[in-house]
């Protein structure tokens, strides 16, 4: 076994909203051992999503122990030969303990939806006061909306239902990244990467430090918050278990880290992960370009301390891989996401019907919650395999707006689209995005390019990874339809859409 891998060693614990995973790469970017454990959705309320801050911790150790064991049982080599973790995390998840370490609430989820209230007041009061307060304000320092997703109010509504001072010096805020560093390395150190931060809603994209008009605004006491580092460097060591010793050297959001791990290192360059929803990232170097169309401005990824800071647009659309799983569980039109992708493959085309799985709202570039999913144009003629068809046509319709936004926003063209996650295994529907986009779709041999992501950003700090990696392509797709019958599609897609947002009027 030991030959077909190149030593040294890169762990990368990636922990997503539905599970936790530990993978470890060798030298040349291949997956040597991983190991994955389900995590508990709690849904309290309606609207509400919490995970478990210790189930979060149990099971990175239990993935840990798991991949160890079978490391050492396979003798693929020593523990000195792995040189260095990487940490990516769900984002804007908000975990709130103290010095003793104990947790103070369960973590509130990115899209629990508890803070819409608070949302409403903090429209009304971003209308009233200063102009330090103002909306357009808070935009343009954290270039993100009001919402619910981000964790600004998300701590807010911590410290308000917890009733806690202001004043306390033992609290600990942060999001996912910042908790599981914490643990490894026995409380000692806390921190957070900056693009973590930068989903908090609290730190300025141009100086990347919480800013003192953010957190008065939402009400956040600073130093309840981590010290904000770069995406890799060494940030402390494990304190304890297997990996003890072992360097912490990198830490991204997971949409981030995919944009690493597809090596998305230029300005213009874009990838999309597929996964329950989907997540569209477009690099716009050093530029921080504020949206006009309905996008998000993040940072992208700082690779180093002394590393120039690399900003993106996002655009993030929430039903994709889940509305194939609505066909599957809610209809019972298919078994599986494979026999979706059989079904569609049987028809050339929806026979002119359209699916709009708005079915908690559209997010990017609509932000519309008021919007519920609609199918039109259905005939005598519509069959299980149109709707399959028509199913997967909404995902790339809706990337199609979010990278239209972009463009705009940027002024690029892009060249072609990296894809990745679970939902890029079906060729047909790579094949149907890059038709509507009319652009190349590159699909990478290794999918988990998220968790590849985090290793690298580990690797380069600690010497493993440098520039020279080369990310291998499994396949290209290019476009096959005209451009003409594109935007006749594109116009329909965008009357189903209409229909989506108005369907009660
Ligand atoms: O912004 C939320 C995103 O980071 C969640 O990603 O893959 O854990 O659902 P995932």
């Amino acid at each position: 076994n030991e030959k077909h891998f190149s030593k040294p060693f890169i762990g990368s614990l990636d922990q997503g909203t539905s599970s936790t995973r530990f993978i470890l790469f060798d030298r040349e970017g291949k997956i040597v051992l991983s190991h994955q454990i389900a995590l508990k959705q709690h849904h309290p309320k309606p609207g509400w999503v919490e995970h478990d801050p210790m189930e979060i911790v149990s099971s990175m150790n239990e993935c840990i122990d798991t991949v160890m064991k079978q490391y050492h049982s396979e003798g693929l080599g020593e523990k000195s030969d792995i040189k260095a973790i990487g940490i990516t995390n769900q984002r804007e998840t908000t975990v709130m303990w103290d010095t003793k370490s104990r947790v103070l609430h369960k973590a509130i989820v990115w899209c629990d939806t508890r803070t819409k209230d608070l949302v409403l007041k903090y429209t009304e009061k971003s209308k009233n006061i200063s102009p330090t307060h103002s909306e357009s304000f808070i935009k343009k320092k954290s270039g993100l909306p009001l919402s619910t997703y981000f964790s600004s109010l998300k701590i807010k509504w911590l410290k308000d239902n917890l009733q806690l001072d202001s004043t306390r010096e033992d609290i600990r805020v942060g999001t996912v990244d910042s908790w599981l560093i914490w643990n490894l390395t026995g409380g000692k150190t806390f921190v957070t990467d900056v693009t973590n931060a930068s989903r908090t809603q609290l730190m300025s994209l141009e100086t990347r430090q919480w800013d003192r008009d953010l957190c008065e605004f939402f009400d956040v006491p600073s130093q309840w918050l981590p010290s904000i580092k770069s995406s890799s460097e060494v940030y402390g060591h494990v304190a304890s278990g297997p990996l003890e010793g072992v360097p912490i050297a990198g830490a991204l959001g997971d949409q981030q880290a995919a944009m690493v791990g597809q090596m998305c290192f230029e300005k213009g360059m874009a990838k999309n992960t597929y996964g329950t929803g989907c997540f569209l990232l477009y690099n716009t170097g050093s530029d921080i370009i504020y949206s006009q169309n309905g996008v998000l401005t993040t940072v992208c990824y700082q690779l180093g301390p002394k590393s120039d800071v690399v900003y993106a647009l996002e655009g993030g659309v929430a039903v994709a891989g889940s509305g194939v799983r609505w066909l599957i569980d809610n209809l019972g039109l298919a078994g599986s996401s494979l026999e979706v992708e059989q079904l569609a493959n049987q028809v050339e085309d929806t026979g002119g019907m359209y699916f709009v799985p708005a079915f908690s709202g559209l997010f990017a570039p609509y932000w519309r919650d008021d919007a519920r999913g609609v199918m039109v144009g259905l005939s005598h003629h519509t069959n299980k395999c149109h709707i399959s068809r028509a199913v997967l046509e909404s995902t790339c319709f809706q990337t199609y707006e979010v990278l239209s936004a972009m463009q705009k926003d940027s002024g690029q063209h892009l060249k072609e689209l990296r894809v990745d996650g679970g939902m890029a295994k079906n060729n047909l529907l790579l094949q149907i995005q890059s038709d509507i986009l009319s652009l190349p779709v590159v699909k990478p041999t290794n999918l988990e390019t998220t968790c590849f992501g985090a290793a690298y950003a580990a690797g380069l700090a600690v010497g493993v990874y440098n520039t020279d990696l080369v990310l291998p392509i499994d396949k290209k797709f290019t476009p096959t339809t005209n451009h003409k019958d594109n935007e006749i599609r594109i116009n329909q897609w965008k009357k189903a859409v209409s229909k989506s947002l108005n369907w009660i009027e």
